[in-house]
């Protein structure tokens, strides 16, 4: 029974897993997000993030085991993120899930937040097949060739702004809440996303790259041109959503094809979005793929992931030394 501790941005989490005779069971999940406090400022403020991690992090943690109804002594194994992520927030989930580890004499494992990510579509299966790994958060933007647990290949990534990253950017300038991410999808549904032809950048080095930093300035200078731009939210919303879209189901569908998957996955904030999830499920339908999707508790930032990552990783290596810290750019897969 692993308890694991995600502390990687601005959501605390909490999760206890283990490993049953059909595959696996999440005990419990829970995340505590400090969305409210960051919205005042426009986005995460790593200072306060930091401070209400280290607040929350140890009636989660009990919370976590009553919910399971097991005690501390119960759990044989603790894991953590260790990044991709803020420094400071990574600190205090790692630091925490260290020290009930060297506290109890059981094993520790970090996790890469982007493994999590990658491997939680598969959480309910217990395994992980062959596949193409479509992640989609507000950090990364990532097609990884996966041919198992642990082999992992990098077919692409964003050269400048992430997926969620340039979802959050537009929806500031579109003065909307942070995080602007479903907030656009929200207002996307009544729109028409065809009223503005936004760009679609072309790579032609690397074909299974991303860019959306582009994408971000015509936005910016189609609101400049409108007198009004609030009165064409919901088509500026289903314009720009279209125009992320599109790039990430055509260079997946290719990548998968290209490597001889017939799987694909969808994971990580942005797979959140039913317009991604139902272009990319269409697409890959039509040339007879199949697409293994994130169930929503897992989609956005959460232990569940972690601690299905952890419970792998303690099925498959030695614990990892107690004097490991924090990597801020911890690196998923090699190209
Ligand atoms: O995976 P995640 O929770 O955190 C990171 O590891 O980055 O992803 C958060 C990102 C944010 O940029 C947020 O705007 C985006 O996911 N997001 C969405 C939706 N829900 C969350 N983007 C588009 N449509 C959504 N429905
Ligand atoms: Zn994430």
């Amino acid at each position: 029974m692993l308890l694991a501790i995600e502390s990687s941005c601005d959501e605390t989490a909490v999760a206890i897993i283990r490993r049953t005779e059909n595959g696996v069971e999440l005990l419990t999940s829970l995340i505590s997000s400090q969305i409210e406090i960051h919205r005042e400022f426009g986005g995460v403020v790593p200072e306060v993030a930091c401070r209400s991690h280290a607040q929350i992090i140890r009636p989660l943690v009990q919370q976590a085991l009553d919910d399971a109804g097991v005690t501390l002594a119960d759990i044989t194994a603790f894991a953590a993120t260790r990044g991709p992520g803020l420094a400071s927030s990574l600190l205090v989930g790692l630091a925490y899930a260290k020290g009930l580890a060297a506290a109890s004499g059981k094993p520790f494992y970090g996790v890469n937040h982007m493994e999590g990510h990658l491997l939680s579509p598969f959480l309910a299966a217990g395994q992980i097949p062959p596949h193409l790994g479509v992640i989609v958060s507000g950090g990364h933007t990532m097609l990884i060739d996966v041919q198992g647990y642990g082999d992992y290949r990098l077919i692409g990534r964003t050269i400048d702004d992430a997926a969620g990253e340039a979802f959050d950017k537009v929806g500031r300038m579109l003065e909307l809440p942070y995080p602007g991410g479903p907030e656009i999808e929200k207002h996307a549904r009544t729109g028409d996303p065809k009223s503005f032809a936004f760009p679609r950048a072309v790579l032609k080095d690397a074909p299974y790259n991303f860019s959306f930093s582009g994408l971000k300035t015509a936005v910016l200078y189609q609101l400049q041109k409108l007198p009004d731009p609030q009165a064409h939210l919901a088509d500026l919303c289903a314009s720009f959503q279209a125009a992320v879209i599109d790039p990430i189901v055509k260079k997946s569908i290719r990548a998968a094809q290209e490597k001889g998957h017939t799987t694909l996955t969808l994971s990580g904030g942005v797979a959140c979005n039913q317009a991604l999830q139902q272009s990319l499920t269409t697409a890959a339908h039509a040339v007879g793929f199949q697409v293994q999707l994130t169930p929503p508790a897992l989609t956005t930032d959460n232990a569940g992931m972690i601690a299905f990552a952890g419970l792998l990783a303690s099925e498959n290596r030695p614990p990892d030394d107690l004097n490991i810290g924090i990597d801020p750019n911890f690196p998923l897969a090699k190209a």
